[in-house]
């Protein structure tokens, strides 16, 4: 029996159970979210028969809010061998390979394992065991094929207990466990900086970042002190209008890209049209949600990027309450992009963006 793997933030797990149960069921995949509080992930075992490739050429992981990662398994080993575990592995791969002979072998593969200290040492072992698990790769792979269609993921969620999978490379992370390695800029004034950045980089294609974050665009900043995120816009040549009662860092308004307004963050709207608004104040979600879809439906800006706090329970009906919001009092249905995901560097918060696509 196949199941789908989801890695989430820890805490998370009802809300990345309730969300894949719901895209799942949507989809027709009929399963049973199998999810303990605290570990960081959920297993997600499918009542049917299914293909693992073709399952996954199905299934776009990057579009789930609370998952981190996800794929399909094809093999489960339960008793793995303490010293020599590289070997099990190696053999239900090539078995899977053996029976999906059509498959050229996955240039990408991840070893992965729970967000979690719970077992000691097991994120340094997943880290070093990549090493002798790409060489074996290499191996298989040498004079023939490789496919970048797929990606496989090898995650540990003890030291006994392997899920080895699928998934279709667009519709997974890049990065093991869905964790960025973004490198903290010395300057910027706040750690926040990096939600911001992850942002870009999670929720917006790389096509998206070279057409929407351009030298001498304009963004406004509500909620911007002390500038961590208007940081992030400094750093690629565009404008900022920041809005905080609160101060902003110095060397960020010597670079004279920077006009500090103290105003409303609520009231407060641009004379003429902007390209960006982000938001990081911390309020009611819906909101920050009603705000947004004002922004964009009376066009003071094309794209936004909203932080949504959200409260202690009920936490995944209220992601969908704002998504709704957004969705349906922005105006512009046609065109209209919404993407959501809790990010990496967000704490019990997601990451909103929206967009009308450029001007023109
Ligand atoms: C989480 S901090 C923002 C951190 C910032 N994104 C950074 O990277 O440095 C939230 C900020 O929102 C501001 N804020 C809260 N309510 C506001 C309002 N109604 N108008 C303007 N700013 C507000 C606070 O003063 C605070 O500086």
């Amino acid at each position: 029996m196949l199941s789908l793997i989801l890695l989430c933030r820890s805490g998370f797990e009802k809300e990345c159970a309730a969300e894949i149960a719901s895209v799942a069921g949507e989809g027709g995949i009929a399963g049973f979210p199998r999810t303990k509080e605290g570990t960081g992930f959920l297993e997600y075992p499918l009542t049917n028969e299914h293909n693992a490739v073709e399952l996954a050429r199905s299934l776009d992981f990057c579009s789930l809010i609370f998952a981190r990662q996800g794929f399909v398994t094809f093999s489960t080993i339960t008793d793995l061998p303490e010293k020599d575990k590289l070997t099990s592995i190696m053999t239900a791969i090539k078995a899977f390979l053996a029976e999906n002979s059509g498959m050229a072998i996955p240039q990408s593969v991840l070893v992965e394992s729970p967000d979690t200290a719970e077992i000691e040492g097991l994120k340094a072992f997943t880290t070093s065991f990549m090493h002798p698990l790409t060489r074996a790769m290499d191996n298989l792979r040498k004079g023939k094929k490789s496919d970048a269609v797929n990606r496989l993921h090898v995650f540990f969620s003890d030291y006994s207990k392997v899920f080895i999978g699928i998934s279709r490379a667009t519709f997974s992370s890049p990065w093991a466990c869905g964790i960025p390695r973004l490198r903290f800029p010395k300057n910027s004034p706040s750690r926040s900086t990096l939600k911001l950045d992850e942002a870009f980089s999670a929720l917006l294609t790389p096509e998206e970042n070279q057409k929407f974050l351009a030298p001498s665009m304009k963004a406004i900043d509500l909620g911007a002190a002390p500038g961590g995120w208007t940081f992030q816009f400094v750093a690629r040549q565009i404008l900022v209008q920041a809005i905080d009662n609160g101060p902003m860092d110095k060397s960020l308004m010597n670079t004279g890209l920077v006009e500090h307004l103290r105003e409303d963050g609520f009231t407060y709207r641009p004379r003429k049209p902007v390209d960006w608004m982000v938001c990081d104040m911390v309020e009611q979600p819906s909101r920050v949600a009603n705000l947004a879809a004002l922004w964009l439906r009376e066009e003071h800006c094309r794209h936004l990027v909203v932080n949504l706090k959200l409260p202690m329970k009920k936490r995944y009906d209220e992601v969908r309450l704002c998504l709704g919001i957004i969705a349906n009092q922005s105006g512009h249905d046609d065109k209209l992009i919404i993407r959501c995901k809790q990010l990496y560097h967000d704490r019990d918060e997601v990451t909103c963006f929206a967009s009308i696509g450029p001007k023109g």
